[in-house]
């Protein structure tokens, strides 16, 4: 083998590798890395429970502790549900919360109010943040919407400061949009 066809064809194996390196990194960083992995399981498992139950307290209640023991380093998963102005304490898992929070307060209520996830990476540092478990140092919150009507949040806290990222508030909007497009219709029953 001439040594200018040998450098060609290591040439080839080299970029071949690199392709296959570039794939895998693609690969690890959407569907096949830990955590959307992960969340991929999780909307699996919570169409399981929810399968053939229509009961808006007992499918947020499963909701809640399936992340609660599922996700981790999470000291706190729960629903607030918005009644008129405010939003009210639904099922959660972790240590008993504020019952009310208006809107436009606390992490819950800002993301309530402006219609959009929130991150908060140190809870210290959000003004008006309502410190429900003093372990909690930080916070994702995502809105629970059916259609353009908003109907409360989810909330997590975790005691580990950035705990929560892009890839949390994807995994949890997909699994809060399989939540309620199964409530649809029940949450006026409660409201
Ligand atoms: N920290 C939230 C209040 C709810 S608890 O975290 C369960 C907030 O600031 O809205």
């Amino acid at each position: 083998m001439s040594s200018t066809l040998t450098k060609r064809k290591t040439a080839a194996k080299r970029s071949s590798t690199k392709q296959k390196t570039k794939r895998a990194a693609k690969k690890h960083t959407s569907a096949q890395n830990p955590k959307s992995k992960l969340y991929a399981s999780l909307v699996v498992q919570l169409l399981s429970l929810l399968k053939g139950e229509h009961d808006l307290i007992a499918n947020a209640a499963n909701f809640s502790a399936l992340l609660f023991n599922s996700l981790p380093n999470v000291n706190w998963a729960g629903f607030y549900f918005l009644h008129g102005e405010e939003l009210v304490l639904g099922p959660f898992q972790g240590n008993p919360a504020c019952v009310r929070i208006p809107m436009g307060q606390g992490v819950c209520g800002v993301a309530a109010q402006q219609c959009e996830t929130i991150i908060v990476p140190n809870v210290h540092e959000f003004p008006g943040h309502i410190a429900c478990d003093v372990a909690s140092n930080s916070e994702i919150v995502v809105p629970l919407f059916d259609g353009e009507r908003l109907l409360g949040v989810l909330d997590l806290d975790s005691p580990l400061i950035g705990r929560f990222d892009d890839q949390d508030a994807e995994g949890l909007n997909e699994l809060v949009t399989v939540f309620v497009g199964h409530e649809e219709g029940l949450i006026d029953d409660h409201g």
